[in-house]
């Protein structure tokens, strides 16, 4: 974990501003992300939570320059990475700093690999592409870096197709040639959700132990709360193409400051609740054509008033290090809220 203060490096690794992205589809423009800002830094693990359609993935493309464009748009924002705005590169220049600075992990290894190279091909292409090194070498790197991910018999296995790995096993082949080049930043778009409980849990540890070696910048996207409280510095909760509560890790288990965070926390199964019905939120996430005026999530929230339906609320400061963009944040929190966040 990072202690050092930001500004004494002069601003973070990725700082993401009020990033917009836009789907034009012959139904109408489906607004997937409506200003999103997050940031990341060196040796810092963001989580970003959400329901399935909140903007976690296009965010995510938007950020690596790989949105599928057309149908989708980036209309307004920064992406600024080491304080350079990358909206603003060319696509050489971006392809230049995908793979070699910032690389991303899939959730379907088997989709995102290529079939028809053994993974040691795959791997050496970074090398040999990428470094320059002659096969020979590259070949080598492949099997060291197979070797970092504990892929075991390496050296015989690093002949095989993607096809002949297990899901975790392949899973480990995707880390490793995001990490080939060493990247400052990883994105990993739920690197764990197809693979057993178990595995989801190794692979999960290995993608730890490899940021804080590398002191990589992590942005993880996951649906799963549970599986964040022991890897992330911080979380964003996205709804609707929204940030609608930022915060470290702890304090949002603690006490959150938004009803959608709330009503996420809620709903994880949990040991000492055996039996009791698992609380659902009610209702279903927006259609991204027609989005609620005022709070995205008002026709969702327990606590809705009159000024929900007609104002967007902003990010409001809760503490030093906390947002929420709930006009009623004081409420949700109540009392419970720790010591160090009250006012
Ligand atoms: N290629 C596309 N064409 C049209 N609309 C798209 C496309 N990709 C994404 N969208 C829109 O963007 C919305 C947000 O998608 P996104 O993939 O970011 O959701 P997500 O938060 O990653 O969800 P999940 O948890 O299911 O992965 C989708 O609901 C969809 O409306
Ligand atoms: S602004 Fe209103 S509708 Fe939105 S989360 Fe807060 S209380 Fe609920
Ligand atoms: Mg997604």
């Amino acid at each position: 974990m990072s202690t050092e203060p930001v500004s004494a490096r002069g601003g973070p690794l990725l700082d993401v501003r009020n990033l917009h992205v836009e789907f034009r589809t012959r139904e109408g423009v489906a607004r997937a992300v409506n200003g999103v800002d997050y940031a990341v830094d060196a040796g810092e693990t963001l989580a970003v939570l959400g329901e399935s359609g909140s903007g976690k993935s296009v965010t995510a493309q938007a950020i690596m320059g790989i949105l599928d464009s057309p149908p989708g748009f980036v209309t307004q924002g920064q992406v600024l990475f080491h304080g350079e705005d990358l909206l603003k590169f060319g696509t050489e220049q971006r392809r230049k700093v995908r793979g070699a600075r910032m690389a991303m992990i899939f959730q379907d290894a088997l989709s995102a690999l290529n079939p028809v190279l053994n993974v040691g091909e795959q791997l050496g292409e970074m090398f040999t592409v990428h470094r320059g090194l002659s096969r020979k070498d590259a070949r080598a790197k492949a099997v060291e870096l197979m070797e970092r991910v504990r892929i075991p018999a390496a050296k015989e296995r690093v002949r095989s197709y993607p096809h002949q790995f297990s899901g975790g096993m392949r899973q480990r082949v995707m880390i490793a040639m995001a990490m080939a080049l060493e990247p400052e930043l990883i994105i990993a778009d739920e690197p764990t959700t197809a693979l057993d409980v178990t595995v989801q849990a190794q692979v999960m540890d290995l993608l730890a132990e490899l940021q804080r070696e590398y002191n990589m910048g992590l942005i993880l996207i996951t649906h799963d709360l549970g599986v964040v409280a022991d890897v992330a510095d911080k979380i964003a909760v996205m709804y609707a193409g929204r940030i609608v509560e930022t915060s470290p890790v702890h304090d949002i288990y603690r006490a959150p400051a938004h009803p959608y965070t709330k009503g996420l926390l809620d709903s994880i199964p949990r040991v000492d609740q055996k039996g009791q019905e698992l609380y659902a939120i009610k209702g279903l996430p927006p259609n991204l054509l027609h989005i609620p005026p005022g709070c995205a999530f008002h026709p969702r929230c327990p606590l809705a008033q009159d000024i929900c339906r007609t104002k967007i609320p902003p990010l409001y400061r809760v503490s030093e290090v906390r947002a929420s963009a709930c006009h009623f944040w004081k409420e949700c929190i109540g009392d419970d809220r720790p010591a160090a966040d009250k006012t």
